[in-house]
This record gives C-alpha cells, sequence and structure tokens, in this order.
C-alpha cells in the first residue's frame, strides 16, 4: 500500500514539474482568455506573428515616482510572447539621487545590468544579512527571489539600468506601499512594527493610505 502511494505521489511531482515546461515552443498569451494561475492560454500558432515576439514598452522610461525613478516592464499582461517563459524584462531610470525603494518580488529572482551611471544596490537575506554594493556600467548584481532589495543612484548625473526576471509575471511588492499606500489601518501598523501613529498617519498621508482603525487592546511590550 505505502509503495502504491509513494508511486502515485512520484508521478503527481512529476507531473507538476513538468507542467512547468512547455511541450510546445511557445505559448503566446490569447488575452481574448482568462489568465490563470500559471499564465494566460496560447493563442492559435496561425494567429501568431513575430511582433508577439517583440517589445516596445522599454523605449521610454516609465512614470518618475516620488523617489525620482521610474521601472518599465514587460510582463506578460503587456509582452504577450513571453507568456508561459518564464522570463520577464524591465527598465530603471534614476535622477541624482533616484531611488527604487525596498521591494520584493514574490515569484522571481531579479538580474540588474547598469547601462549608464552609478547605483548602489543591495538585497537582504533571510538571516537579516544585508549584502550592499556600489555599481558601475555594465555591473550586474542578481537579488534572490522573494528578498527585499532596492537600487538608489549614488552618482552625479541620471543613471539607467535594465533588469531581467525569471517569471513572466514576478510580481511587485514594495514595503513603503504596502504598509502606507494601502488599507490597512494605522493601529495595526502600530501594533506590528512599534512605529509611533504620528510617523504612521504621516507617511500614509505621502503615499495615500487608507484604513479603519481598530480598537486593539493595549500590549505590554
Ligand atoms: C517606442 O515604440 C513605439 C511603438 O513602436 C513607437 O510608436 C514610439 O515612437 C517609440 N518611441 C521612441 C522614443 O522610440
Ligand atoms: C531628480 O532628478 C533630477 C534629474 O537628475 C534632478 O535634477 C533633481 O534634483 C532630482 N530631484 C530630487 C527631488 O532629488
Ligand atoms: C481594503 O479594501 C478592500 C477593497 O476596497 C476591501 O475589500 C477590504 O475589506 C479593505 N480592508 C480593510 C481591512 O479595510
Amino acid at each position: 500500500m505505502i509503495p502504491t502511494i509513494f508511486f502515485f505521489f512520484f508521478i503527481f511531482a512529476l507531473l507538476s514539474v513538468s507542467h512547468a515546461s512547455l511541450v510546445v515552443d511557445f505559448c503566446v498569451a490569447d488575452y481574448t482568455a482568462p489568465n490563470g494561475p500559471t499564465g494566460y492560454s496560447c493563442k492559435s500558432p496561425k494567429d501568431v506573428t513575430v511582433d508577439d515576439f517583440v517589445y516596445h514598452g522599454l523605449n521610454t522610461s516609465g512614470k518618475t515616482t516620488i523617489f525620482n525613478s521610474s521601472a518599465a516592464f514587460g510582463f506578460d499582461t503587456q509582452f504577450p510572447g513571453l507568456n508561459g517563459l518564464g522570463i520577464t524584462t524591465g527598465r530603471l531610470d534614476f535622477g541624482v539621487g533616484g531611488v527604487i525603494p525596498l521591494h520584493t518580488h514574490p515569484r522571481a529572482s531579479e538580474l540588474i545590468v547598469v547601462i549608464k551611471g552609478t547605483i548602489l544596490a543591495g538585497f537582504v537575506s533571510t538571516d537579516n544579512v544585508a549584502y550592499i554594493k556600489i555599481l558601475h556600467k555594465y555591473d550586474v548584481m542578481v537579488f534572490p527571489q522573494g528578498l527585499l532589495h532596492f537600487q538608489i543612484n549614488v552618482g552625479d548625473s541620471n543613471a539607467l539600468a535594465f533588469v531581467s526576471l525569471g517569471s513572466a509575471n514576478p510580481g511587485i511588492q514594495t514595503l513603503d506601499s504596502a504598509l502606507f499606500q494601502s488599507n490597512i489601518s494605522t493601529s495595526i501598523i502600530t501594533a506590528t512594527t512599534l512605529l509611533d501613529a504620528d510617523t504612521v498617519e504621516k507617511l500614509k498621508d505621502v503615499f495615500g493610505g487608507s484604513g479603519l482603525n481598530y480598537m486593539l487592546l493595549s500590549m505590554k511590550v
């Protein structure tokens, strides 16, 4: 009995692994069908053209944020040809002193290539160790999957970098946005971070956060 269960488990494990790799040359996203947890359905190969595999969205910078930086991405949502291929591209532009704030990609590791300028980049491991380095033109650095990381332009001119991530849709969760742009209440943020309410309210004004306050029993820390 046990070997049979083990056998089925083994087959199931094999199936779930092979599901991640394609058995066709490509699976260009069919945006007329719903998106699923493994990506979009495939467009019929007879409707696929070379333009499905070409993306123009990185020929200009993204929208500049309050951090004096911008990001533009080609995820499967905009770039149909990379659906199912486990890869994404992006472009980061920095003004002088520009910052890409601490964020994670829950579904992918990231590789950055500096094209212009000098960028201080780093990540923090789950052991809370910071790995930080100044990157110069054409330097490459990787940020392991799911770890908080950041980039800062520490040069005296604009900076430009391109990134590649190991998922057709890596996800982006920015620490500041999760805390101060979301609708987590101030009372929960103060209780879970030990920040004081004034600081939280001030940052919520900056980022546009909201949230009903809950009555929490006062804690003894
Ligand atoms: C970027 O690509 C789009 C689409 O091909 C094109 O219309 C636009 O002119 C390009 N912009 C630049 C700055 O090259
Ligand atoms: C943003 O970047 C621009 C261009 O590099 C620079 O002139 C400006 O001083 C920066 N703004 C801030 C608020 O740092
Ligand atoms: C946050 O906003 C969403 C969407 O408006 C809502 O469904 C959810 O209940 C809100 N959560 C809290 C804790 O206020």
